[in-house]
């Protein structure tokens, strides 16, 4: 198991450079499939969930040339087929769930294993098939297996019960394609919701209303490979900026759209760190231990739940009681009991921890379980007393690019070990 080594009350100090945006660059590389010719993307992060998406198109006979240290990938789809996804490929992640609405659309057949993605508590899939059965589709899940059979989607105004990244996204991706017009009610607004429907649009697709709660797509018959730069990592981003305050540092977060972070400065604020927004940077400057806060996770542009683990980490070295409740997944404060192997003092009462901030925590053998559950006990190490080693750092390079080299860049006293348990960085 790849574990990260850490020597923590190391000030951080500098500037690092965002990448792409995970949740974006996903569905993106799974909508190139849906257009003729090639599609080229730009600023493709540098992470395993990528690898693991061009292994997925190479299994169904696309072409995905990559090109990681300029962050490009063009996709040329000639000898696409749809063939059933692996089903170890397919569980490595949670956006493997995009091909079924993308190989339905184009092939009027997709067979999808279940997805995987971090366990932080159930994750249904039923508004991504009430909406495909809406278009026309029969979906229905076979020994694990997601299969969905339809002679040609037909567009259809659909009404989401619960407000989601997936199903809005799956939603657009099947209906570009589709016979008529779809709309979409009760839609999310995140901004990979915006970046997809930019996507479509650049590829001849008409997708209209993408960022507010209802999106119309009018479907086409054919769309044709576009280029598109992936937006930067919101959720990479926030990780730094609140590293920034774990540590009483100063750090400068570039390629960084403020707006998209908006909840997350605010935050940061009223803990008591002073943050400065430039045009696309953010300057986290801290001098003390943060101040105790409220947190409550909401759909955007409420405070994300991919940000939560890691300002809850964050608040265990707050002055004064924090109170962090999560609202989408019902599992998601699983790295408390690794946080208390640091000397944390929180209890989950229902969806609300209760964090009683202690002076410091100390460093500790502790292990990821989850992406950002993972970035959060990383940051719990920068500011540890001693020295921490975080297990299961797999996890988190699913999600986080040149996580050792940027750390390093910004001061840290950290080392990756191998599976062996050679040091590496
Ligand atoms: C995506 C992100 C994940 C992020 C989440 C919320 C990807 C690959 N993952 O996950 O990092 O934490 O958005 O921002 O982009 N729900 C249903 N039925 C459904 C679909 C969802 O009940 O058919 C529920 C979920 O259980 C959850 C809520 O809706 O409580 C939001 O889920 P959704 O936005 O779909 O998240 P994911 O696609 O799982």
């Amino acid at each position: 198991m790849a574990k990260l080594t850490i020597r923590g009350e190391r000030r951080l100090q500098g500037t690092v450079r965002v990448g792409g945006r995970k949740n974006s660059a996903l569905p993106l590389i799974a909508a190139t499939l849906l257009a003729d010719g090639s599609s080229r993307l730009e600023n493709v992060p540098r992470i395993h969930d990528v690898a693991t998406y061009r292994e997925i198109l190479q299994s169904l006979g696309a072409r995905a040339d990559w090109d990681p240290v300029h962050g490009r990938m063009t996709v040329h789809t000639g000898a696409l087929a749809p063939r059933e996804v692996s089903y170890h490929l397919a569980t490595a992640m949670r956006a493997s769930y995009y091909l079924l609405g993308v190989l339905l659309a184009r092939f009027g057949q997709a067979d999808i294993p279940l997805p995987g993605g971090d366990k932080i508590g159930q994750r249904p899939v039923d508004q991504h098939f009430k909406g495909l059965s809406a278009l026309g589709a029969e979906v229905w899940i076979d020994r694990g297996i997601m299969r969905a059979r339809a002679d040609r989607l037909r567009g259809a105004t659909i009404y989401l019960d619960v407000v989601s990244v997936g199903a809005t996204i799956q939603l657009i991706l099947a209906a570009s394609l589709a016979k008529g017009t779809t709309v979409l009610q009760n839609c999310a607004r995140e901004p990979h919701v915006v970046d997809v429907a930019n996507f479509i649009n650049a590829a001849g697709g008409r997708v209209v209303g993408a960022g507010t709660d209802a999106i119309r797509i009018e479907g086409v018959d054919r769309l044709v490979g576009p280029t598109h730069s992936v937006i930067s990592d919101d959720i990479e981003a926030g990780t730094w900026m609140m590293a920034a305050l774990a540590t009483q540092g100063d750090v400068v977060v570039e390629n960084v759209i403020p707006n998209h972070v908006t909840p997350i400065i605010a935050k940061l604020r009223e803990a008591g760190a002073e943050v400065l927004e430039g045009s696309d940077s953010v300057r986290v400057i801290a001098h003390d231990r943060p101040r105790a806060i409220t947190i409550k996770t909401h759909p955007y542009p409420g405070f994300p739940t991919d940000a939560q683990s890691q300002m809850t980490a964050l608040l265990t070295c707050a002055s004064g009681t924090s109170y962090v409740t999560e609202t989408l997944y019902d599992d998601r404060f699983r790295f408390a009991s690794e946080l208390a192997r640091m000397g944390a003092r929180m209890r989950v009462e229902g969806r609300t921890a209760i964090v009683e901030g202690v002076e410091s925590l100390y460093g500790a053998p502790v292990e990821a379980t989850d992406i950002r559950a993972g970035a959060a006990l990383i940051l719990a190490g920068l500011g540890a007393v001693g020295e921490t080693t975080v297990y299961g750092l797999e996890h988190v390079e699913r999600g986080y690019e040149h996580l050792e080299q940027k750390l390093l860049g910004l001061g840290a006293d950290i080392r990756v070990h191998d599976r062996q348990g050679t040091a590496v960085g």
